[in-house]
């Protein structure tokens, strides 16, 4: 994280009481935890113990942690497949499944495993880091994998004096910014893209860096470097992961901020920091917002019977164990 010195989902109707309270009944009778990502709906974006159907929120390094520690026999991944694959990884015992299959993510889709052998084929000795956001036959040739949380430390880490860092092109360019900074390390990087996140550009934000001058930015690592590099021109704020965006609004002092990142981190952020102002551009992650009440009832309900196979996460053991790897490494960072 950099700190840098100097505030309903549409997708679906209102839900109603009575999903709440059956998703809850499902979720004891088939002995599941429901861990959900923050770029849900906000109506998956509840604890239970608040009302809501959620056991665990996060970003993808805490659900990570999370899924390491889980005591049911059943996981319902409210996220991504990249991360439901992560939780099966991570528990290859347990039952993993994701409320639709097709929840994908254009950083995971833009590299394969062929794509890292033949990175490494050009580049011999060169330490491979993988963002989590890749799917498991990738993560199963790198050498370490990290998240937004912990990238920066994992970079640090290494001796070599040059790493291998995919898929994400911006974020590898905010990184290589402060590690090259700090170590004179080069990072080689690939040409994948958050499609989410590269819509910040400096033309898009730039009526609201108009109309709120005394705002302060809440930036992604995933936004494009000229954006990151624009937006502290003459203001304040973090550039970072979803937790350090979070947990930079309870310490500032600013009242008002600029979200450049998922929207319905909007409504975490609202909900958490009532008193603060959020202009919230809301551009949502299509992949992400595929997950809903609806299809979570019936991925919990499935359990036990045939439907279970259009829900449930199904990956090889050569595959997890050898995923299992980098993933390991990268929490003994966390
Ligand atoms: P976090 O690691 O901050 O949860 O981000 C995940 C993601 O998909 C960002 O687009
Ligand atoms: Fe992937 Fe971007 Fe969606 Fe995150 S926001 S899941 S990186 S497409």
């Amino acid at each position: 994280m950099l700190f840098i010195s100097k505030g309903m989902n549409d997708t679906q109707n209102a839900p109603s009481k009575t999903i709440f309270s059956e998703i809850r009944k499902w979720k004891e009778e088939n002995d599941a935890v429901i861990l959900s990502h923050y770029y849900m709906p906000p109506e998956l974006q509840t604890l239970t113990k608040d009302g809501g159907v959620a056991d665990f929120i996060g970003d993808s390094l805490g659900l990570s942690i999370e899924a390491s520690k889980v005591k049911a026999k059943n996981i319902i991944f409210c996220g991504v497949a990249f991360m439901a694959e992560t939780a099966k990884i991570l528990n290859p015992e347990k039952n993993v499944f994701i409320p639709d299959m097709d929840a994908g993510c254009s950083l995971a889709s833009s590299i394969t495993a062929q794509d890292v052998i033949d990175l490494k084929k050009k580049h011999p000795g060169v330490p491979v880091i993988a963002y989590i956001n890749t799917y498991a036959e990738t993560k199963a040739e790198c050498d370490i994998c990290c998240t937004s949380r912990n990238a920066m430390n994992i970079a640090r880490s290494f001796e070599h004096d040059t790493l291998i860092f995919v898929p994400d092109v911006y974020m590898g360019q905010n990184l290589q910014k402060g590690i090259e900074k700090e170590t004179g390390k080069k990072l080689i990087l690939w040409h994948g893209r958050c499609e989410v996140h590269e819509q910040f550009t400096n033309t898009s934000l730039s009526t609201m860096r108009m109309m709120y001058p005394d705002a302060e930015m809440l930036m992604h690592w995933e936004v494009p470097e000229e954006t990151v590099e624009e937006s502290f021109h003459d203001r304040g704020g973090v550039l970072g992961s979803t937790n350090d965006i979070i947990r930079y609004v309870g310490e500032s002092r600013s009242k008002k901020f600029i979200l450049a990142s998922e929207c319905d981190l909007g409504a975490i952020l609202k909900g958490t920091y009532p008193d603060r102002e959020f202009i919230t551009p809301c551009i949502k992650c299509p992949y992400m917002k595929k997950i809903s009440l609806v299809n979570t009832l019936a991925a919990l309900k499935a359990i036990g019977t045939d439907d279970a196979r259009k829900y449930e996460v199904n990956l090889s053991p050569d595959i997890i164990s050898r995923a299992y790897v980098p993933v390991k490494r990268m929490l003994e960072f966390s």
